[in-house]
């Protein structure tokens, strides 16, 4: 082997080698651990970055998983170090993860600076964990590998198999149209979820650790396994033993994330028919690494890229223990090696395409091949015009196709409680032509973009058996969502952008083959509504809301922190010690 790093130039060797009083503190307080000098002396210090907590169902495992890495580390001659990151899990923090994915990578970030490491393990999977921990971590910079949680067992409702989000949306309208006893409703609040793991639909969780896959960041398979199958242990072990190999070797981040993995990432996240959060992350974490990813060339990618991966919700009846038994991620990339660049590297040292060599489908229904898509587009389309200058997105394989060219009258709510209220309302005079909005919920408006954008049908329709209509906001939908929503309008209300100005009543247009969303208003009543528009007061006083809101960026750009952009100046020096 022929190994970048020797004992002496290892990071953590500045913690441990000096003999002086600093570096003597530091032995003996790893002493008071229990730890003789000889278990870590001269040896590659690997932080675990565990997401585990008692309030993230998702990484339940976690707790024990941590164990394997470290057996993995230890067996390959390194030294692991368990430092606990923030959990964020989907299903109980309010108002939105998304609130604190950037915090989260400022966490990783951080905690990688200041401790005495020289690699990283982290250890995500529910939604934003992924994009959080890989931002952090790549800003870094130092050897990485990211493993996830992996998906759930799929869910059970009298011997149907349930999806995470999916089906509770869409039991629950039936049990608001008055279809299913609440007997009926608590089987299947105790079926859908029956496993520790992530959403097992092709939702933001499987979305984004595919996406960490096919960016070279996990090792070759790993995000396709199901989170209670004993193949993930032995991969989390597998991991501990890698890392500690990258360390000797050196291997960067930014030797991985190159523009052409950015692009790979891209590829791949729309043949698995890409939960729209995967968009503002995929910005996110490109940008990190420096590499400029537009909403341009995401729209590109969806105009050419089949779906392949047959997953609720995009797909009509798998989930993502099928997908494991087909073959998993390597095989749905080596089904798209066509439109991929394989000579990037990857973590495990070799190039993409030596990771794929023998990769096999096992079931061509599940896993389509270019020939015979799930859709032949339209995972994603990025949407511009007078209501999203810079850009809104739509998932037009999710919708009722007869909304894909629609105009009507706009319905227009300033707050998710106003909204709420309305929508419960049997009297409520709306048409199945009717375009509901909803604003004040972008990254500054929300705050954090909460994931309000699949706005509940209103109950006067689904009595009259509607169950899509169009929808457009400045928030994010979850990935397990569908419907016609349009997304992510840029820039968001509540900093003047065009939705701002939008009134009940305007006609709004939508041209999906044209990629356009429009207000039919003159320029001149426009100009007119701009200049007596007021900004809204941000909605925290202090804290980390206050923080958040002057800082973050638009969704076209990743939401992220404008002082943790790669650009916005030189990394923080090395700490002294
Ligand atoms: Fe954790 Fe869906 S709630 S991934
Ligand atoms: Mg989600």
């Amino acid at each position: 082997m022929n190994m970048k790093k020797i004992p002496d130039t290892l990071r953590s060797a500045r913690w441990f080698a000096p003999d002086d009083l600093r570096s003597s503190g530091h032995r003996s307080r790893t002493m008071q651990m229990g730890y003789a000098p000889e278990e870590w002396t001269g040896k590659p210090v690997i932080a675990i970055l565990n997401t585990w907590s008692d309030a993230n169902p998702c990484h339940a495992h976690f707790k024990h998983r941590v164990g394997d890495v470290k057996r993995g580390v230890f067996q390959a001659g390194g030294f692991p170090l368990e430092l606990p990151a923030l959990s964020l899990s989907e299903s109980y923090v309010k108002p939105t993860t998304m609130l604190y994915r950037n915090m989260l990578a400022m966490e990783v970030e951080e905690l990688l600076r200041s401790h005495p490491v020289d690699g990283a393990v982290l250890m995500g999977g529910c939604d934003k964990t992924t994009p959080g921990l890989v931002m952090g971590a790549v800003s870094a910079g130092l050897p990485m590998i990211y493993l996830p949680a992996g998906p759930m067992l799929r869910g059970n409702y009298r011997g149907k198999a349930l999806g995470s989000g999916s089906d509770a949306w869409k039991f629950w309208d039936e049990r608001r149209a008055g279809n299913l006893s609440t007997d009926e409703w608590v089987e299947v609040e105790a079926g859908i979820a029956r496993s520790y793991g992530h959403c097992m639909t092709m939702g933001t969780a499987s979305t984004m650790t595919a996406i960490a896959e096919a960016l070279g960041l996990t090792l070759p398979g790993a995000s396709s396994i199901p989170a209670a199958d004993s193949n993930h242990i032995r991969m989390s072990s597998a991991v501990g033993r890698r890392i500690v190999g990258m360390v000797w070797d050196d291997l960067i981040p930014s030797e991985i994330l190159t523009r052409a993995a950015v692009d790979n990432a891209v590829c791949v996240a729309m043949a698995t028919g890409c939960s729209t959060n995967a968009i503002v992350h995929l910005v996110a974490m490109a940008r990190r690494a420096g590499v400029n990813l537009t909403m341009d060339d995401l729209d590109q990618a969806g105009r050419t890229t089949p779906v392949l991966a047959n997953i609720r919700p995009t797909g009509d009846s798998y989930l993502m223990e099928d997908f494991y038994y087909a073959g998993g991620l390597r095989a749905l990339m080596a089904k798209l090696a066509s439109r991929l660049d394989l000579s990037v590297l990857t973590v495990s040292g070799h190039t993409l395409g030596e990771t794929l060599e023998g990769a096999k489908c096992f079931n061509d229904d599940v896993i389509r091949s270019l020939d015979n898509p799930v859709y032949q587009e339209g995972s994603l389309a990025v949407l511009r015009g007078n209501l999203a200058p810079t850009g809104a997105v739509m998932k037009p394989a999710a919708c009722d196709p007869r909304l894909h060219q629609h105009q009507g009258p706009a319905l227009v709510f300033d707050s998710y409680p106003e909204m709420k209220a309305a929508i419960d309302d049997e009297n409520l005079d709306v048409t199945p032509d009717h375009i509901l909005v909803l604003r004040g919920a972008g990254p500054q408006g929300g705050p954090g973009m909460p994931e309000w954008g699949m706005l509940p049908m209103p109950k006067a329709l689904l009595k009259q058996g509607y169950r899509d209509m169009l929808r457009l906001s400045d928030a994010r939908m979850s990935g397990t969502s569908y419907g016609a929503c349009v997304l992510h309008v840029s820039p968001e209300s509540h900093v003047g952008g065009p939705l701002a100005l939008l009134r009940s009543g305007d006609i709004v247009r939508l041209d999906l083959n044209a990629r356009r969303i429009d207000m039919l208003v003159d320029d001149r009543e426009i100009e007119r509504r701009r200049s007596q528009w007021q900004k809204p007061a941000d909605k925290a006083g202090r804290g980390y809301g206050w923080m958040f809101a002057k800082h973050v960026g638009q969704a076209d750009t990743g939401a992220d922190f404008d002082f943790l952009e790669t650009a916005f100046g030189p990394s923080a020096p090395e700490p002294d010690i």
